[in-house]
């Protein structure tokens, strides 16, 4: 639509120029102008009102089964990042959300809470972590020996921006008998701040543990809070944050899709506004689509997050053909943050060993604890 504007508005600047009114009388001139003025008020309306009217829908982006085809050669870059691992005895973890060639580059790509674990056991030298920067924050809080790299350190996440910690502090003065289950996508202060961790693969699991005398305060997704309190029947306070990019897909958007493939099951993230998790056949981590579209026999799954998922579902599911969740305009939905991340700021970091996740002993301390009681709880 974008580009209807910018074709149609092209078109009267030619217009223009080709009037014969090239002298500059102010009288001619100003009498064009209005004209033009009156023709671009009346082009823009319509395209203004056509694009109210009917929203051209955007393609459905199907990614076939990939069982033919042979898997892509490393790149140079690629290859050097391999060698720059070797001489750094690096691990590289990357979310599911990550582009294609930093997944193929890396030793393990999983969820929030796979990475955790990883973070956690590695024996290597130094991590980098291909993620966002709540996600290496995690793995330098678990591993305060080890240098912890971002190969952007302005991969942020939009549900951090929403609960800073003063005002969770502030809150938390004013009700003191809360437990403050806190989703691992924000800041090592809330982490500090918070009794347990979750995340959206045992966050069910998570609130079923807290003791049924407390009351809970869930921050900072008030999606997947309210998902985990219709899950558990618990009664949470919900902290009104949300993920920019799973709100924009919508009831609508993703009704479009499963009218043309009716017999795709529909699999979102829990980060997703209710009407849309109410219509998915199974709301889970991104870790669990992979689990859940194996055992599946359906051939063909709608899937309702960061498209990126499709990679790593792709590779270790080739028989089958994935659907990238369509927003209301566009066939797909990237995070912005993720993908800040790119395969050549990945091979300047191994080789700068920087950008580098520093933190604060004393702050560190204070998020352990949540952090540990989470992955001693999600055994
Ligand atoms: P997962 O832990 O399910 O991968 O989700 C992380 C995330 O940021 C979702 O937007
Ligand atoms: Fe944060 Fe949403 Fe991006 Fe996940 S997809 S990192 S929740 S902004």
């Amino acid at each position: 639509m974008l580009a209807a504007n910018v074709s149609r508005r092209g078109s009267f600047a030619s217009t223009n120029a080709d009037s014969p009114v090239a002298d500059g009388s102010p009288l001619v001139c100003g009498i064009t102008h209005f004209a033009l003025f009156i023709r671009l008020f009346a082009s823009f309306n319509q395209v203004q009102m056509s694009t109210l009217a009917s929203p051209t829908p955007p393609e459905t982006l199907v990614f076939p089964p990939e069982q033919s085809r042979d898997p892509p050669a490393l790149t140079d870059i690629q290859r050097e990042i391999l060698e720059l691992k070797e001489t750094r005895n690096a691990v590289i973890l990357a979310h599911n959300y990550q582009v294609e060639a930093i997944q193929q580059v890396a030793d393990f790509v999983g969820d929030s809470l796979g990475l955790s674990y990883k973070a956690a056991e590695t024996n290597a030298d130094c991590i980098v972590f291909c993620g966002v920067h709540f996600m290496a924050e995690t793995a330098k809080i678990v591993n305060p020996e080890k240098p912890v790299y971002l190969p952007d350190l302005d991969a942020g996440c939009s549900l951090s921006d929403p609960c800073p910690a003063g005002k969770l502090a502030a809150y938390k003065a004013e009700n003191p008998d809360l437990y403050v289950v806190a989703y691992i996508n924000c800041s090592a202060e809330v982490k500090a701040l918070s009794d347990v961790i979750c995340t959206s693969g045992n966050a069910v699991k998570i609130v079923e543990k807290v003791p049924t005398d407390r009351r809970i305060l869930f921050v900072p997704d008030q999606n997947l809070g309210q998902w985990v309190s219709q899950q558990t029947g618990r009664n949470m306070q919900l902290w009104p944050g949300s993920c920019y990019a799973h709100v924009l897909f919508t009831q609508q958007a993703i009704e479009r899709v499963r009218l043309e493939y009716p017999e795709a099951p529909v699999v979102a993230h829990p980060e997703c506004v209710q009407s849309v998790r109410d219509m998915a056949d199974e709301v889970c981590s991104t870790e669990k689509m992979i689990h859940f579209c194996s055992n599946n026999p359906a051939e063909a799954f709608i899937i309702v997050t960061e498209t990126g998922m499709i990679h790593r579902l792709q590779r270790e599911i080739p028989e089958k053909t994935f659907i990238a969740g369509p927003t209301d305009f566009c066939a797909c939905n990237e995070c912005r943050f993720m993908k800040r991340n790119t395969i050549s700021k990945l091979r300047d970091t191994l080789r700068d060993q920087k950008p580098e996740i520093i933190m604060e002993e004393e702050l560190r301390v204070q998020a352990e604890a949540p952090i540990q009681r989470m992955l001693e709880w999600s055994h």
